[in-house]
Parts: structure tokens; sequence; C-alpha cells
């Protein structure tokens, strides 16, 4: 298929256009590089052995899109056969700083983005939403029927928000499929050790976190709250390979192709690990320490989140291959590759 992808100099879309192209499938990328690097796709090049054509435009910019589409617009006016939309601002905490520009980013860009689609026949996506919609949530396993949350940050409302709208254009006009990919905690690299997660400042993340500790850039991990009700008392999360979940999206591209109409999935392993497992993951894949300090509760988390991963494994044939030994492993050949990130 001819696909679009936005946002794909970034640490998720990096990895998908790998997959993507892998499976024979024609990628276009658009992105504004405000939070990622050309070099993403220089080495993204690299590893498949062929450019990929890039375009620096912001999905704001209606005529810089339309640009796009004219460039690839074959004779019935039609440019791509699915979109894969990934660009969007992502960061919880600075979203609860600028509201604004979170909702202007995520929202608007999506509004334009959608309407240019539309005029050049592409009434297809697959969205980047995420696990944050479900906010505090209501059942443990996760199923994609358990009910959306109270997102406590802009960011996810920004999603969830997104979600809403994509229901509403689809329920409006049922030629358009769309699939909700609700990605849980994406880690790891792709085995090169090319491409990876590049966060700007420090990171708000655990594994760049860990990372860069074990590098020697941060001196010690903050363990935000041990108090919570878990086995060790530290967050537990549904962990996932960024090279599963990149080939999750070739997956949804193949229901796409099926004329799913609207679906809604959950992309995690469907098995959960704390904090403090995962340092001890990281330690024993890499044999590198990571001193910690345990620290108070960080405000907006949850104690625990993890996917029942079964609707996407019975209707996409999705599942994941990497454990989180792998996701240790393969974070560290990145972060100790490129210690100043690209
Ligand atoms: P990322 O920041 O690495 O990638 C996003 C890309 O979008 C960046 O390259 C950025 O430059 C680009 N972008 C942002 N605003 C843009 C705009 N207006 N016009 C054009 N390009 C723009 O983030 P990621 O981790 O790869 O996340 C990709 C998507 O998945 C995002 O929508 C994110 O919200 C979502 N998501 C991420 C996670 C996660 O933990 N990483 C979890 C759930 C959902
Ligand atoms: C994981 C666990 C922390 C950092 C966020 C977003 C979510 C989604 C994924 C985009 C938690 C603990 C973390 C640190 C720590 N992003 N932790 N010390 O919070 O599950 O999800 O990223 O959609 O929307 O909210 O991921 O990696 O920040 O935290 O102890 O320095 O690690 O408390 O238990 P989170 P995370």
């Amino acid at each position: 298929m001819r696909v679009l992808v936005t946002g794909g100099a970034g640490y998720i879309g990096s990895h998908t256009v790998v997959e993507l192209v892998k499976s024979g499938h024609q990628v276009v990328v658009v992105d504004n590089l405000v939070n990622s690097n050309a070099r993403a796709l220089e080495r993204v090049a690299e590893i498949v052995g062929e450019e990929i054509p890039f375009y620096k435009v912001d999905i704001r910019d209606k005529e810089g899109l339309s640009e796009v589409m004219e460039t690839y617009a074959g004779e019935d006016g039609h440019a791509f056969d699915c979109c894969i939309h990934f660009a969007g601002l992502k960061s919880p905490n600075e979203s609860i700083r600028l509201p604004l520009e979170y909702y202007d980013n995520n929202i608007t860009g999506t509004l334009v983005l959608l309407d240019v689609l539309r005029q050049y026949g592409c009434k297809n996506m697959i969205f980047s939403s995420s696990a944050s919609v479900y906010g505090n949530p209501a059942q443990i396993p996760i199923t994609e029927e358990c009910p959306k949350g109270q997102c406590t940050n802009p960011y996810g409302q920004t999603k969830s928000m997104l979600e809403q709208v994509l229901m509403d254009v689809q329920a409006a006009d049922p030629e358009w499929n769309v699939v909700l990919l609700r990605y849980f905690n994406p880690l790891g690299a792709h085995k090169s050790g090319l491409i990876g997660e590049n966060p700007n400042g420090i990171p708000n993340n655990l594994m760049p976190y860990i990372t860069q500790v074990a590098v020697g850039r941060l001196k010690e991990l903050n363990v935000y709250g041990d108090d919570y009700d878990t086995p060790d008392g530290t967050g537990v999360r549904d962990y996932i390979h960024v090279v599963d979940l990149a080939c999750g999206h070739v997956k949804a591209l193949q229901a796409v192709e099926r004329k799913c109409g609207l679906a809604v999935y959950n992309l995690g392993t469907g098995r959960g690990y704390s904090v403090l497992e995962v340092v001890k993951a990281f330690e024993g894949a890499n044999g590198v320490k990571v001193p910690y300090v345990i620290r108070k509760r960080r405000p907006g988390d949850v104690a625990t989140s993890y996917s029942n991963p079964a609707k996407a494994e019975r209707e996409l044939g999705f599942q994941a291959q990497y454990d989180i030994v792998d996701m240790c492993r393969d974070a560290w050949n990145w972060q100790k590759n490129n210690p100043n990130g690209l």
C-alpha cells in the first residue's frame, strides 16, 4: 500500500517505517522535526537499504500537506491508501504547562490532516492512541471494553478527544476505515542500534532515564513511590518492545485493507512489570548497575496498568515476540552506541 506516515522521524514512527518497508509498502514521511531529527530517517535508510521520501511539513499546514498530496496524486487524484498518524506532542508533564500548545498541535493538526486526506481520496487512518485514555483503569487486565477514564493531563485528553473525532468521522461516512491503537509502554530499540528513543532534556519515561543513568549522564534513578498496592510497592506497567509495536501497525494495515470500519485495539504484551523488576532485568541483561533512590509518588501516576491483548491477537493476528530482557538489551545497545542521541 502507499502509506503516508506522519511523525515518521520520531521514536515509534521510525521503527514502524522500517517494518512497513520490509513488508513491501511504499512509505512517505511528513514530520516537522519538533521532537526528532532527520538523521533518524537516514538511519532507517541504512537499515532497509532504500531512501525514505521525507517532507518537513507541519500537519497544521494545509498548503504544505496539499503539496505533498499533489506530488503523489495519481490520475484519479488519490495520493495514499492509508495514513498512519503518529505526529503529535507527547509529554503528559509538559502538556500541563502548555495546554493550548498541546490542543493546537494535536487536535488542530489532526483535523487539518483529516480534511486534506479526505480531499485526496484517502479515507483510511491508523491512529496512535494511548493506554492513558483508560485513566485509572476500572479493571485489570484492561480490555478495549474498559470504560475510558478521567485523563489527568491535557495530553491524555487530546488522545481521548481525537478517538472521539475519528469515531464520529467514521460513523458519518462508513467509507472510512479507522484503527485506534492504544499503546501500552513502548521500550527498546531496533536491534541494529541505529535508531531508538531520543528524548530532549531530562527524560520523563522510565527506560530512557535508566539508560542515561547507566551511561553516566544522570546520577541515579528516582523510583516514584514504593507504597503502591503492587507486589513490591512500585508501579506496574505493560512494557512492549517498540519493534513489536511497529509490527502491530503492519497488522493494522491489513485490517484496513479488509475494510474493518472502526476498530480499537490494545497493543501490549499482557504482562505487567514493576519499576524494580525493570531495573533488575536491565542490570541482569546488560551487566550494568543502575543506582536508584525511592522518592514519593509522581502525581497523576496509577498503581497498575497492563493490557488484555487478546483482541489484537484474535482479530489482527498480533502477538508480541520480545520480552523484557530483549527490551532492556536493545535499549542499552542503542544508548551505548549513541550516548548523546542522534
Ligand atoms: P515522538 O515525539 O518520538 O514522535 C512524534 C513525531 O511527531 C516527532 O518526530 C515530532 O517531530 C512529530 N510531530 C509533532 N508534532 C508535529 C506536527 N504538528 N507536524 C508534524 N510533525 C509533528 O513520539 P513517539 O513516542 O514516537 O510517539 C508517536 C505517537 O504515539 C504520538 O502520537 C504519541 O502521543 C503516541 N504514543 C506514544 C507513547 C510513548 O510512550 N512513546 C505511548 C502512547 C502513545
Ligand atoms: C513507568 C513507571 C513511573 C520514570 C507515560 C505516559 C503515557 C504514555 C507512556 C504516551 C511508572 C515509574 C518513571 C522515573 C519512575 N505516553 N518511573 N522513575 O507514566 O506509565 O506512561 O508514558 O502516550 O501517556 O503517561 O510511563 O515510563 O513515565 O513510567 O519510577 O524516572 O515508571 O512512576 O510507575 P507511564 P513512564
